[in-house]
């Protein structure tokens, strides 16, 4: 059994100088993605933990390329960029006849589009967009600016209210003393603020509870390692890295109650695509007896696809695996293989904890209320 019992606060929290009596209220100290009428600005994700930098784009093709290369990553932060990317070609477009301004805005949402292919937050807020588009362009192409810059902040303004709304619901999962995994970052990094797993964590915190974070390094990426390690340091709260490998034997120490985890897309019957590596950890979680969670809004679901199979699953450049920080760890030519995601199957799934509360199996019948 883990050192701390599920009555008051664990042997180690006093060890390692926790601030036990104290209600904390998790601020972020940063803001992932802004729109600044011309520009959008992007905190440079691939720079962290060593340096805070933000890039300022100026046009939708240099928003793409962020996505694309990852300086912006998450789910849900993708679909905002995504948004805000929409709005900016639009502010900046030459066209002043309705029907050539909204041929344009479509091959602009087709770059977006390609950019990344497993979230599905990028093309649910895409077609959003598009939706004002067709809605609005005919009464003029000033008017349509206007319009998809007001539907981009709103993306932003409520993908921020949901993720609290998530932290809400989630915050009771978790007891003081609790050991609580995650995987990747979900966190204000991956949204617009505030995070979907990270979120439930904060909540919890700013409630009171104490209770012990370990974040999965992640790899290729090492998006656990390098951005949930930083956000919950921002955040002032404790967290331990481990690898990925660790995490079996951490469960069987007793060390884990709780997995939670973020979600890239969520089909019908509740399979959940999510970072690489998630799904062992699901495996783990059901041998050693661990409820393992999915925090998700419900623009990630996808209820066109009937189960996971058919998430397409993005593949990366395979120098992600073979080399670390540009320097091969590898002989020079092995194969490797870099799928970016995984999908977990619904039967491992304990509840996928969304902005409209817990949704526990069966899970189609639910998610397709939740989703109507
Ligand atoms: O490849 P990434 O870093 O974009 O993958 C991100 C994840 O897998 C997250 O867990 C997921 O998007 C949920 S974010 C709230």
């Amino acid at each position: 059994m883990p050192a701390c019992g599920r009555q008051g606060l664990p042997n180690w929290a006093a060890t390692e100088g926790f601030p036990t009596n104290l209600k904390v209220q998790v601020r972020m100290k940063f803001k992932t993605i802004e729109w600044k009428g011309d520009r959008v600005r992007i905190l440079d994700q691939r720079r962290l933990p060593q340096e805070v930098r933000y890039l300022d784009c100026r046009n939708a093709s240099s928003v793409a390329q962020a996505i694309r290369t990852m300086a912006i990553r998450g789910a849900p932060a993708i679909g905002v960029a995504a948004a805000m990317g929409i709005a900016l070609a639009a502010k900046k477009t030459l066209f002043h006849q309705p029907e050539a301004f909204r041929k344009s805005l479509e091959k602009v949402c087709y770059e977006i589009r390609q950019t990344r292919p497993t979230a599905v937050n990028l093309f649910w807020a895409v077609d959003r967009m598009k939706r004002i588009l067709d809605q609005v362009h005919a009464h003029g192409v000033e008017k349509t600016k206007t319009k998809l810059a007001e539907e981009a902040l709103r993306i932003y303004k409520e993908d921020v209210e949901v993720n609290q709304k998530i932290g809400e619901f989630g915050k009771r999962l978790i007891k003081s003393g609790d050991g609580v995994l995650t995987h990747c970052n979900a966190g204000a990094l991956a949204t617009a603020g505030y995070g979907t797993a990270l979120g439930v964590i904060y909540a919890a915190w700013a409630e009171g509870k104490r209770f012990r974070v370990f974040a999965d390094e992640t790899r290729p990426q090492l998006q656990g390692a390098r951005l949930t390690a930083w956000e919950l340091v921002q955040g002032k709260i404790p967290v331990t890295v481990i690898t990925d490998n660790m995490a079996g034997w951490l469960m069987e120490k007793g060390e884990i109650n709780l997995v939670l985890v973020g979600a890239d897309r969520i089909a019908r019957n509740g399979d959940t695509a999510n970072k690489i590596g998630t799904y062992s950890l699901a495996v783990l979680s059901k041998w050693h007896g661990i409820p393992f969670y999915v925090a998700a809004p419900v623009s990630t679901l996808d209820l066109t696809l009937a189960s996971g199979w058919d998430i397409p699953i993005e593949e990366r450049d395979i120098k992600e695996v073979t080399h670390f920080r540009g320097n091969p760890i590898t002989p020079k030519g092995v194969k490797a293989f870099n799928p970016a995601f995984d999908v977990t199957p619904h039967s491992l799934i304990h509840a996928i904890i969304t902005e409209k509360g817990p949704i526990r199996k069966p899970f189609e019948r639910k998610l397709k209320r939740i989703k109507a």
